[in-house]
């Protein structure tokens, strides 16, 4: 059994991750949240996809222990803002030239990631 990573390929693990921020970048919802460099951010998620996906490990090599959460914690993320940015992923995934298969096993295993993030309680701010 290939993995996503495999299946699709490196030249789209770029195309998506291109587009995705793109789309992050000037969303009304989340694009506050993106105070740093766009290229940097696109590497560092290009890198953290790769292994995600069942590629090599390159974001680990680079910066150590993903530890997600943690590294999200500066940053207030509500149920709103984890929605907004899998919307985004969700178009990204759209122009991708890849099985619509392929697209719905990539979101299906972002969902619960993307939810995991969330660290701010709406009800308390
Ligand atoms: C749920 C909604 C999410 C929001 C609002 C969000 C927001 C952010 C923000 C604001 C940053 C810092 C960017 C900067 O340096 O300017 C960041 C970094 C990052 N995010 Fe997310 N994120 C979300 C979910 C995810 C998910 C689901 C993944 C992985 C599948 C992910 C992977 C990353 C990675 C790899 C970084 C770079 C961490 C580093 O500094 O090394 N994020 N995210």
């Amino acid at each position: 059994m290939q993995t996503i990573f495999e299946r699709l390929g490196e030249q789209n693990i770029k195309l998506l991750v291109d587009q995705f921020y793109d789309l992050v970048f000037s969303d009304p919802q989340i694009s506050r949240l993106f105070k740093t460099d766009k290229a940097l951010i696109k590497e560092k998620q290009r890198m953290f996809l790769t292994q995600f996906f069942g590629g090599p490990q390159l974001y680990s090599q680079q910066y150590g222990h993903p530890q997600l959460r943690a590294r999200h914690l500066p940053h207030p993320i509500s149920d709103d803002d984890a929605v907004a940015w899998l919307s985004c992923m969700s178009r990204a995934l759209k122009d991708l030239p890849v099985e619509e298969a392929l697209k719905d096993e990539i979101f299906k295993r972002l969902v619960p990631t993307a939810m995991f993030m969330v660290n701010r309680d709406e009800g308390n701010e």
